[in-house]
């Protein structure tokens, strides 16, 4: 499969269920990274194209099975949690994200789905606004009685900064309006114009000061400051799109509603446009592609937005996106330059990460000097699976390369040209050490990156891991950040997290040493041993989340701290059950291997005497621990082997035993039942449904947290019946199942 062709759904068509499986790991890890690094830290770690295919491909992925969703996936998410230093704030409607259309294609295909899950006639009549998608951030404002109250950005949808102060420096934002409803949330896209970016950076660096890659970072830059004055000088504008809580609705329509936010004093973009059909959508979308150019202002696409608002509202929303909305991205931006040399990256896990050191080039208006390479596959010229990629072209120091970007930093290099190649460049050998500490980088079967083997003993593990440990989803040190774990390290004064909490002891006085340290004065001195000693007592699965074992991230660390309650308990049981550990990969290589000669021999593969065979020897305790383990919902065989593997490495081990002596760890109360009075049920329509489509009561009802099944079994706890609702009806009589109308239905999920 060749990569500059094939698309993400292409990707996840070409995966087993296995592969799958381990794919959406990776896909969820990467997207959640990568939403923190553009939504928290104002500081994209991969280009908008690259992180939309990953999200397209787990999208796909999921869809072929859907089983395999996982808990935290990334398609129930929008953005990151809020930065620290702003207050927060809980929108009291979910701020969302939107759906993307790559090809005019998927614009048919929405459009098509819209249509069949509201039960129009194709010819009925459905008109769409479509309007440019502003590469800025969003922010809500909050009106009362004609008076802005709050502004605050979009967070991780459900909780935002509150950032009034500074919204109040925007000149685009009224402070009061007139013959408002009482209480009014306009929500809309904080931006700055290509001009106004350009003499930003100019002033900046004049007083030696930082400078934006781009217009996006600086306003989020300018807006997420501390100091309102900060913002104040710098230009920002607002353009209003869309709306959160209302006393009153605005307009009947999408297109009225912008009128009417319009004359309320809000600049609304001048470009929307009312579309009547798909074509005409596609035709809009040209014109403001054409246009893009000279706006003055970066747009990364087109947003369309069914326009009669009581559609949208039976419409309704999917975990984060709207159904009646989505974004029509344009294309990526592309340069060629120099690929000077090869760099090679150690990570946490101790992935060894090739960036590409490139002459400078300006891709889309910005400076590119770094892009990634991704793994060593990717330089060579071939996939995961050993297909060719690029037509099996390699990259190599000295190529001249393509570089790709759309709309972001951190670009990726995409093709070589063989014509300019220099004479006498050799293929790139990717190191087999590690480059920091010399330990062997070995490549396990199956996985696409090469780790370094050195765990702690490398530095650069030790502090990624460090770093891991202390962020703000693990122990959370006021005071020690990255930076402080960098400089601690090394001077030699932690290489492990249990010496964080022997830091003041150790250094005796150590509150004289920290504070003579370049940076920390006596206070700040106090305040990192005080928080270091709040930290002593810590929650169960802050604690698991916190040793950054790979593939245990924030939501399996809550499921096993949820299902082990104790650390001892969890301890013991992944202890018992690493003799599991190893049969549970024979076991899975004897049944490829069974399938493989059932095939050949032309006989049905004997599955279960094959897994039979491997697990008999082994102890009955060490395989009920490792069932109990991979029993937890959410957790897999993946986890488990983790699990096992970071606990029977001694030093890895000896390690995690000297920090939990350390440590107060708070056990983790039983969980407590969810308030719907669905949830958890599994609910059955059948029969002609008329206040609403299959597909819309299906999607209220797991927005609920009940399970839509298609048949009824023993297991359904209710099966809502429509008029001429036939032989589902009589098993579910025959069965004892509770069985309603459609009215009883709305009743009971509060609707009726
Ligand atoms: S509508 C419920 N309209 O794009 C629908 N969003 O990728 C809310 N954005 O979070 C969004 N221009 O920050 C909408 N004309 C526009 C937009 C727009 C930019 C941003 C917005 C949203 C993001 C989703």
């Amino acid at each position: 499969m060749d990569p500059q062709t094939a698309t993400p759904e292409d990707r996840a068509a070409a995966l087993s269920e296995a592969e799958a499986k381990a794919r959406l790991e990776d896909l969820a890890t990467t997207i959640a990274r990568a939403d923190e690094a553009y939504h928290r830290d104002d500081a994209p770690w991969i280009p908008d194209a690259e992180y939309d295919a990953l999200k397209r491909e787990n999208a796909a992925l999921e869809a072929r099975f859907p089983h395999l969703k996982r808990r935290d996936s990334p398609s129930d998410r929008v953005g990151a949690a809020p930065a620290e230093g702003f207050a927060k704030v809980r929108h009291r409607m979910r701020m969302m994200s939107l759906g993307n259309a790559f090809e005019d294609e998927d614009l048919r295909d929405f459009v098509t789905g819209i249509r069949r899950y509201l039960g129009l006639a194709p010819d009925a009549p459905l008109a769409f606004t479509a309007e440019p998608k502003i590469d800025g951030l969003s922010l809500s404002l909050r009106y009362e009685d004609g008076r802005l109250v709050q502004a605050a950005t979009r967070g991780d949808g459900e909780v935002g900064e509150n950032v009034t102060a500074n919204a109040r420096t925007i000149a685009d934002i009224p402070q009061t309006v007139e013959d408002a409803p009482e209480v009014l949330e306009v929500r809309g896209e904080v931006y700055m114009s290509h001009a106004d970016f350009e003499a930003l950076n100019t002033r900046q660096s004049a007083r030696g000061d930082k400078t934006f890659a781009n217009p996006r970072n600086a306003a989020a830059g300018s807006l997420r400051q501390l100091d309102p004055a900060i913002t104040r000088a710098r230009p920002l504008r607002f353009f209003a799109y869309s709306w959160g809580e209302l006393s009153d609705p605005l307009a009947a329509t999408q297109i009225a509603a912008l009128d009417r936010l319009d004359s309320l004093g809000f600049q609304t973009n001048p470009l929307t446009e009312l579309c009547e059909t798909v074509d005409d959508m596609l035709a809009h979308y040209r014109q403001i592609e054409q246009a893009r150019a000279t706006l003055g202002y970066d747009i990364d696409g087109v947003v369309y937005k069914v326009d009669d608002l009581a559609l949208q509202s039976r419409l309704g929303f999917r975990s984060t996106t709207p159904r009646w909305a989505i974004a029509h991205k344009f294309p990526a931006e592309l340069a060629w330059t120099r690929l000077e040399a090869i760099d090679i990256q150690v990570g946490r896990t101790g992935a060894l990460s090739p960036v590409a050191r490139l002459k400078p080039v300006t891709v889309g208006g910005v400076v590119v000097s770094n892009a990634t390479l991704h793994n060593e596959d990717y330089i060579a010229g071939r996939d995961a699976t050993g297909a060719p990629i690029r037509g099996g072209k390699d990259i190599r120091e000295g190529d001249w390369v393509q570089v790709y970007r759309a709309g972001d930093v951190i670009p990726k290099v995409a093709d070589v040209d063989l014509s300019n190649r220099p004479e006498g460049a050799a293929p790139y050998a990717f190191p087999a050490t590690c480059p920091q500490c010399g330990s062997d980088a070995v490549r396990e079967e199956g996985d696409s990156v090469r780790r370094c083997t050195g765990g702690l003993v490398c530095p650069a593990q030790a502090v990624e891991k460090l770093k891991h440990f202390v962020s703000r989803s693990a122990f959370d040190i006021e005071g020690l950040g990255a930076k402080q774990v960098e400089q601690f390290h090394a001077d030699g004064w932690i290489a492990e997290p249990a010496d964080i909490f022997a830091l003041q002891d150790r250094y005796g006085s150590g509150l004289q040493q920290v504070k003579n340290r370049e940076g920390w004065g006596e206070k700040s001195a106090e305040n990192l041993f005080r928080a270091i000693e709040e930290k002593r007592t810590i929650p169960l699965k802050r604690l698991i989340f916190s040793l950054g074992i790979r593939h245990v991230g924030e939501v399996a660390a809550a499921d096993l701290a949820r299902h082990f309650g104790t650390w001892d308990k969890l301890a013991q049981t992944v202890d018992r059950a690493a003799r599991a550990g190893a049969a549970a990969r024979r076991a899975e290589d004897a049944v490829a291997a069974e399938r493989a000669a059932a095939a050949d021999e032309g006989r049905k593969p004997r599955l279960a005497d094959t897994k039979a065979a491997v697990w008999a020897d082994v102890p009955q305790e060490a395989r009920a621990a490792w069932e109990e383990i991979t029993g937890i919902d959410g957790i897999g065989a993946t986890v488990a082997q983790a699990l096992v593997t970071a606990f029977g490495q001694p030093r890895e081990r000896a390690s995690i035993d000297r920090l939990v002596a350390c440590l107060e760890v708070e056990p983790e109360a039983a969980p407590t039942a969810a308030d719907s009075p669905v949830a958890g049920k599994t609910v059955v329509f059948t029969g002609s449904l008329e206040k609403m489509t299959r597909a819309e009561a299906k999607a209220r009802a797991e927005a609920l947290g009940a399970k839509v099944s298609g048949s009824v079994s023993a297991k359904t706890d209710l099966l809502v019946a429509g008029p001429g609702a036939g032989s589902k009806a009589k098993k579910a009589a025959d069965l004892g199942v509770e069985t309603i109308d459609e009215d009883a239905w709305l009743a009971l999920i509060g609707d009726g």
